[in-house]
Parts: C-alpha cells; sequence; structure tokens
C-alpha cells in the first residue's frame, strides 16, 4: 500500500513536472527533447527546429501577426481557424454571397479569393543575440540610459545581420530583457481563400460554447500561399504559383486516445507568468472587472441588432467576435484565480523566494524587490484603469469615438495633407462595418464609464455618422478641414476628453508603468538566481514556441469529469433549429442520419470533433498544429476551458487545458460536406497507429 502510494505521488509529481511552458524551438534540446519523449514523443530536437535540413518548423507561419497557420500540401496549403480567417471571409461576404452564413469553397485555384493586406511569416532561423545587444550595459546606468543602450545595440546588429534581400530579421526581448534573440524571416504576402465552412459549422456554440468545454465547433479555414517564379515572397499577382513548402505536415487518420503525446507548434502572443501577486491581484480585482463591465454593455446592444438584421450581422461580425472574445476570456480568467486560490499560491512562493534569498545572503541585491511592487502597483493601478477606460470606449467599442481620436491624430500630424488623405481611407474602411443606429446605442451604454455627461445627440449633427459627409468634411485645404472639423458636435464633444488623455493620462501611466517594468527584469533575473531548480520558460512574445502535453479530460468542479474527446452526435444533441448559436445545416444532420462518415469515423464509428490536451497555449497559438509523437497533424488548437484561461498568468496542469479540432471533424467536413475531395487529394495521409 504505502509502495503503490509512493509510486502513485511519483507519478503524479512526474506529470505536473512535465506540464507547462511556450519553449525557444532552437533550444529543445536536452532538457525539453527528453521531457517530451517521457511523454510519448519520438521526435528529436532537430525533427522539429533545423536550419540545415527541412524540418517541422518549415511548416509552420505566423498568419497575419495574430495567428498560425500551417501548411499540409506540397501546393502551399495552409490550415488555420475560421476566426481567423474570419476578417477575410467577412470581407468578401454580401448579402448575396453570404459566405459567413453559407461557407465558401473553391472548386478550382481560379476561383481563389485574393485577400490583401493579408500575410503568412515563416522563420527561417532563430539566434541568440544577447552579448551583443547587452554590451556595455552596466548597473550604475539610469533605466533610460540602458534602454537606449539596448535599442542601439539592437539595431546594429540587425543592420549587420546578413541575409537575403527577400528575407526580414526581427529582434526580439526574452525573460524580461534578460535575453535577447534575432529571427531571420520570410513574409508572402498573396495568400488566396480557398475554402471556410459556414458560421454554423465553424462557430458552432458561438459566444455561449466559446472558452468552453464540452466544445463542437468545426473551428477552421483553409488558404493558399502564392510565391513568384522563383518559389519566393511576392505581392498578389496573377502570375504567382502555389507555394512549393521545404516542409508540409502529413495527416493522420488515427486520432487520438487519453494520454497520447501531443506537442503545439505555434505564435502565443503574450502571456505574464512570473508577475508579483499584488499584480495578479490588480488585475482580478480591477483591470478585469472593469473591461467585462463596459463590453458587456456594448455588446448587449451590438448582439441584439445583429440577431435582426442580416446587413449588421455581416457588417459587425469581427467587431463583436472580438469583443465578445477577451470579454469571455476575462469571465473565466477570474473564475480560474479565484478557484485556484492563485493570488494565495503566488503570495506563498514569494514567501518561498524571500526566505531563499536569506539563506542565500542576497537580501541586499533582492531583497526590496517584492516591498518595492507592493509600493508601485497601488501607486499605478487608478491611472491603469482609467486610461484603459479611455481605450475601451475611445478604441475598442464605439466608432464614433474612434473617428474623433483619427480626426485629432490628423489635426495634428506633422504634415497634414498627407494625414488628410489617409483619413479619408481610413473612414472607408470603418463606414465598411458602420451602423449608425448600433454605433449610437453603444456609445449611450459606454460612454457613462469614462464620462458622465453623455451627450447622444452629436448623432443627429455630426458628420462622421455618414461617410459621404464625413469625406466632405475632409475636402480643401488643411486649414478649412481643421475649421470644420472644430465645429463637429462629435469633435468638440471628444475633443477635451483626448486632449487629457494625450497629455496627462497616457504621460502618467507611462511614469508608473516603467518602473514596474524595469523591476520586473531585475525580478526575472533574481528567481532564476535565487530559485535555480524552478521551471522558467519565457513569457510567450508573438516568436515561434513549441508546447506539449498530453491528451488528457479535467475535472472542472466536484463530481464532474469531462472526457478529453467530444463527437458529432455531440453536435447533433446541442442542434437548435434556426437559433443564431446552434443552428445545425441539413447537409451535417442528413450525413450523420445516413451515417455518411467516408473514412473519418473512429473505431467506434463515430466522427471525433474536438479533443483536449494539457499543452499550454495562449491567443496566437490558434490555428496552430497539434502535432502526434511522428510529426503528423492531428488537430487543429482553437481555444483554452475557461477555468484554464488564468494560465497567462497562472499555468496549472490539473485545469488548464486546450481545444483542439480533430483533423478527421476538418476532413470529413472537406470531403464530405463541401465535396472538396480535390483538396483531400492534395494531402498526404497517413496511418501512423496502423
Ligand atoms: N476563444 C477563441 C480565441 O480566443 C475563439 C474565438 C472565436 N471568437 C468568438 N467570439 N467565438 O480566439
Ligand atoms: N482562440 C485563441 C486565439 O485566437 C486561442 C485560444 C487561447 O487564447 O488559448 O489565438
Amino acid at each position: 500500500m504505502r509502495f503503490l502510494k509512493i509510486i502513485f505521488f511519483f507519478i503524479a509529481f512526474q506529470l505536473s513536472a512535465q506540464q507547462g511552458g511556450m519553449w525557444i524551438p532552437s533550444l529543445l534540446e536536452g532538457m525539453n527533447e527528453t521531457e517530451m519523449q517521457s511523454l510519448g514523443s519520438k521526435l528529436t530536437a532537430k525533427d522539429i527546429y533545423d536550419v540545415n535540413n527541412s524540418s517541422l518548423k518549415d511548416a509552420i507561419g505566423h498568419f497575419n501577426g495574430g495567428c498560425t497557420a500551417e501548411v499540409i500540401s506540397p501546393k502551399g496549403l495552409i490550415l488555420t481557424n475560421h476566426h481567423c480567417g474570419f476578417g477575410q471571409i467577412q470581407s468578401h461576404s454580401s448579402l448575396e454571397n453570404d459566405y459567413l452564413k453559407d461557407g465558401f469553397w473553391a472548386m478550382s485555384s481560379e476561383e481563389e479569393l485574393p485577400n490583401e493586406g493579408l500575410y503568412v511569416e515563416f522563420i527561417v532561423s532563430i539566434h541568440d543575440v544577447t552579448d551583443s545587444v547587452l554590451m556595455g550595459l552596466d548597473d550604475t546606468m539610469t533605466e533610460t540610459d540602458k534602454q537606449s543602450q539596448i535599442s542601439k545595440n539592437g539595431n546594429g546588429v540587425l543592420k549587420d545581420w546578413a541575409k537575403e534581400t527577400w528575407q526580414d530579421v526581427k529582434l526580439k526581448s526574452f525573460f524580461k530583457g534578460n535575453q535577447y534573440f534575432l529571427f531571420v524571416t520570410e513574409r508572402f504576402e498573396d495568400i488566396r481563400l480557398v475554402g471556410a465552412p459556414p458560421t454554423s459549422i465553424g462557430k458552432f456554440g458561438s459566444d455561449t460554447d466559446n472558452w468552453v468545454f464540452p466544445r463542437h465547433t468545426g473551428d477552421f479555414s483553409l488558404f493558399r500561399i502564392y510565391a513568384d517564379a522563383n518559389n519566393r515572397p511576392a505581392k498578389y499577382s496573377k502570375d504567382n504559383k502555389p507555394y512549393k513548402p521545404k516542409h508540409f505536415l502529413p495527416v493522420s487518420l488515427d486520432g487520438v486516445e487519453e494520454g497520447d503525446f501531443t506537442m503545439v507548434f505555434g505564435f502565443p502572443g503574450r502571456t505574464d507568468e512570473y508577475l508579483p501577486a499584488v499584480a495578479i491581484e490588480h488585475i482580478t480585482e480591477a483591470y478585469n472587472p472593469t473591461n467585462i463591465a463596459i463590453r458587456e454593455a456594448a455588446l448587449k446592444v451590438i448582439d441584439a441588432k445583429m440577431k435582426t438584421s442580416d446587413d449588421v450581422r455581416i457588417k459587425y461580425a469581427s467587431k463583436q467576435a472580438r469583443i465578445a472574445n477577451a470579454w469571455k476570456k476575462w469571465i473565466g480568467e477570474n473564475l480560474g484565480i479565484k478557484k485556484s486560490n492563485a493570488v494565495q499560491k503566488r503570495r506563498e512562493f514569494e514567501a518561498t523566494f524571500t526566505k531563499a534569498l536569506k539563506e542565500k545572503g542576497m537580501e541586499d541585491t533582492y531583497g526590496n524587490i517584492l516591498p518595492e511592487f507592493d509600493r508601485l502597483y497601488k501607486d499605478y493601478a487608478a491611472i491603469n484603469i482609467k486610461r484603459r477606460n479611455f481605450i475601451e470606449v475611445f478604441f475598442i467599442t464605439n466608432e464614433l469615438m474612434n473617428m474623433t481620436i483619427r480626426a485629432y491624430q490628423m489635426e495634428n500630424a506633422k504634415a497634414p495633407e498627407k494625414a488628410i488623405e489617409s483619413m479619408k481611407n481610413r473612414l472607408k474602411g470603418i463606414h465598411k462595418n458602420y451602423d449608425v443606429t448600433v454605433d449610437k446605442g453603444v456609445f449611450e451604454a459606454v460612454m457613462p464609464f469614462y464620462n458622465k455627461n453623455v451627450d447622444a445627440s452629436i448623432y443627429e449633427t455630426s458628420a462622421f455618422t455618414n461617410l459621404d459627409s464625413a469625406l466632405k468634411l475632409l475636402e480643401g485645404e488643411p486649414s478649412e478641414v481643421f475649421k470644420k472639423l472644430n465645429n463637429d458636435a462629435a469633435y468638440t464633444y471628444a475633443k477635451p476628453m483626448i486632449e487629457e488623455f494625450y497629455n496627462e493620462t497616457n504621460p502618467e501611466f507611462q511614469q508608473k508603468n516603467e518602473p514596474i517594468t524595469a523591476l520586473q527584469t531585475i525580478y526575472m533575473t533574481a528567481l532564476m538566481k535565487v530559485l535555480p531548480e524552478e521551471r522558467y520558460f519565457p513569457d510567450a512574445n508573438s516568436t515561434l514556441r513549441v508546447t506539449y502535453g498530453q491528451v488528457r479530460g479535467y475535472s472542472p468542479r466536484d463530481a464532474v469529469y469531462y472526457n478529453p474527446v467530444s463527437y458529432l452526435d455531440g453536435v447533433i444533441e446541442k442542434y437548435v433549429p434556426g437559433d443564431y448559436e446552434f443552428d445545425v445545416p441539413q447537409k451535417l444532420r442528413d450525413l450523420y442520419d445516413a451515417k455518411d462518415y467516408g473514412q473519418y469515423a473512429d473505431a467506434n464509428g463515430k466522427v471525433p470533433v474536438c479533443f483536449l490536451g494539457t499543452n499550454h497555449t495562449t491567443g496566437g497559438n490558434s490555428g496552430s498544429p497539434a502535432i502526434d509523437a511522428e510529426g503528423n497533424l492531428i488537430g487543429l488548437n482553437f481555444d483554452r476551458v475557461w477555468e484554464g484561461t488564468m494560465s497567462d498568468m497562472n499555468y496549472d496542469p490539473e485545469i488548464c487545458r486546450n481545444i483542439m479540432v480533430d483533423l478527421r471533424y476538418v476532413l470529413f467536413i472537406v470531403d464530405k460536406y463541401a465535396g472538396a475531395k480535390h483538396l483531400i487529394d492534395e494531402m498526404t495521409l497517413v496511418h501512423p497507429k496502423k
């Protein structure tokens, strides 16, 4: 018995010890490679990242800077999430061609749709340049001097780096400025839409199911990369050819079961794993609640109108999704932080840190860090909230206020003629997806969070509520334009608030935030020196990372356990005819009734839809491939479970899970639902388990 207990303890410890982290692909040799193999991986570090030979990394692209996509055919076919291609799908949609509602499938290359501005970027190589970037720095320098030395060094490194003419170089800071890496990249700019399921599949469950499990969303879309005659990056041209990748991922038809190794390879955006307890407290108790409240108010207005008007539904699709996504995430993050007692646990960790400081005689160097955080956060809390509320109202939820901000920037630009011209384009962009009734409703709902004086009458007279009158206001000499501008009702209403923001709020925020950032750098150094045995990985910073784990269910609350795999049966269970979120297309119901699943069902004759893993992911990992022990594609990452979204600050292997679409569901929809078998034929389908 006792022996068993010890073994059990050992296994449990091993499990949690091997979880969490977003690792730098060029540094996997050693610890990570061993850990991955102990979790079931058969891959070597070189299979994943190699500069001299093709490797998995050559199939992974940064999709438009915010998501991830992977190459899945020798003809440049790439897979990402439906919600990552959402903006493009929306912009090709109209009341006549409602691709959001009906889906889109190019049946030949001629039918593939170009997307202005969309790009996919690959990593050619990664280099540690810390020594060059930190050269000449010493502890006697002020923070400002340090930063300017770093940026001078960094620019020098970038300028001197040898690269091909079609490549770029980028420098990124890791471990809060303790390490620097240089990335050589290739950016492809001719990316065409190939396929997207209807929203009732690609966004099935919408906001009700967003961030939760059990999940039944087929959150995928397909694009294709085009390159010039030399297979190099190029702007859109009819003559471009499908890109021939250095590597593309074979697709496994064998699926997963609980305990299988999984690895997620992509571009996580931002995490903050080394915050002091006082910061987590500020975020959960002040920052998240104010954001949640403002967005909830805006969503109430937008959602109601989207449900009754197709025109508004198409226009507001992306905006609504963006607002709703973070809104629900913050609620989940707060839940998870409370449920896992994260603040308390972080305090206990800090006590361990303090104790170790004493034992190692490092109190003099690092003993003031934690008390200093407490003091700085007290001073910073109010201005952070004030600034954030302004951003939510003026930049994120209300378009009229957003237009006044842009107008203010135009009025203060160095080259007014140019600024007026680019303002015209910006207004055209905004008005393409604008509805004045919705925006006025949003204004009335959100402005009280920033200013009690809510004057909605500006909507009656302001030129900006209508594209023609807004463009007319911008006609004439700059002096004339600015005179008209300063007579506009919305502009004169907003201008004092905007001036306060730029002249007072933002400078005060920066002044109070800077010492926190600087202290966080020192804290990171201190942690790694004082507690070297802890698990340290660099916070996400939109660079390519590897995270790994296993397929696992979880227990969100007492007596409840979620199996790690969901099935098409669950889609049908959730089906509500005609519903805004849970309608299911007739064709999919027919396939289900006929059990017409082709080669895409599992051994029990069921079509898997989504599955869970312990991979440590965040925003930006959307569209990332889930890869099996041998390097085949098994899933498409698109979300995390609600209780686990706190993993951005506090990864807890008990409840943090990422959610992936099973690739067999993707193939089933492409083949059986859309009839786009030609796309399946491009791929390499494999049976690694047979
Ligand atoms: N929650 C996922 C992510 O963070 C999916 C979002 C899709 N958008 C939505 N509003 N349902 O991006
Ligand atoms: N849906 C997220 C994204 O767009 C990924 C989910 C997450 O935040 O983990 O990147």
